[in-house]
């Protein structure tokens, strides 16, 4: 489905810096005058918010498949609700992780058969996608450093064979896909911003006569 806004979609592994990059990012743009909404996955509205509370409760035992039914329905809300609204007003959309989380979380970590994954992606998204995804790559030692201090929900308490697996993934089906870009995130914070910044200009996601501002 195309609309007249842009839809910017920031993956990869937990602690990679997406969220910071997003919020980067989306000051940059509102600063030039486009109207921007940030918002994430699973969440970005009520209820998907509440699903999402489900999912990453780590007292919660939940089954893969029922796991990628929750991610599926929240997507499905989140994108019914808040990005096609956003984007068929023109606006650009940053959505921290989309489709290709299940991809890789359920798909290379759980082995859930990526046939079914990418049917439910398509129904849950209305076949809306993202006009840029910027995949994150970092060390795993940054992922044990970053997390130190931090609470590990119920998807970070996974050890490092799946880490290693969903990993995999991201690197595997991000060379696959159309408009994606791997971006280095072991360097420091100001030197990726650079990169996205560049990656944004370098896919004429600004061009659109369309976009408000
Ligand atoms: P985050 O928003 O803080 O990154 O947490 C979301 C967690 O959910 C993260 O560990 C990745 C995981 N996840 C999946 O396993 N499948 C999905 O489809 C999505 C969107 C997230």
């Amino acid at each position: 489905m195309k609309h007249q806004g842009k839809f910017i979609v920031f993956e990869g592994p937990d602690r990679c810096g997406k969220s910071t990059q997003a919020t980067i990012l989306g000051k940059y743009l509102t600063e030039l005058g486009y109207e921007v909404i940030t918002t994430r996955e699973p969440g970005g509205d009520k209820v998907a918010e509440d699903i999402r509370n489900i999912l990453l409760d780590p007292k919660n035992t939940v089954s893969p498949m029922a796991e990628l039914l929750l991610y599926e329905a929240s997507r499905a809300q989140h994108t019914e609700q808040v990005i096609i609204p956003a984007l068929r007003a023109g606006k650009i959309v940053i959505c921290e992780r989309y489709t290709m989380s299940s991809c890789a979380y359920q798909g290379y970590g759980r082995g859930i058969d990526m046939d079914v994954i990418n049917q439910l992606n398509d129904i849950a998204t209305y076949d809306t996608k993202p006009d840029l995804t910027l995949v994150f790559l970092m060390s795993d030692k940054y992922f044990t450093q970053r997390g130190e201090y931090l609470f590990s929900d119920r998807l970070e308490q996974e050890d490092e064979a799946f880490r290693h697996k969903m990993r995999r993934g991201y690197r595997e089906i991000a060379a696959k896909m159309s408009n994606t870009v791997i971006i280095d995130a072991d360097r420091p914070v100001a030197d990726i911003e650079k990169t996205v910044i560049e990656e944004i200009k370098r896919h004429n996601i600004l061009e659109g006569e369309s976009l408000s501002r």
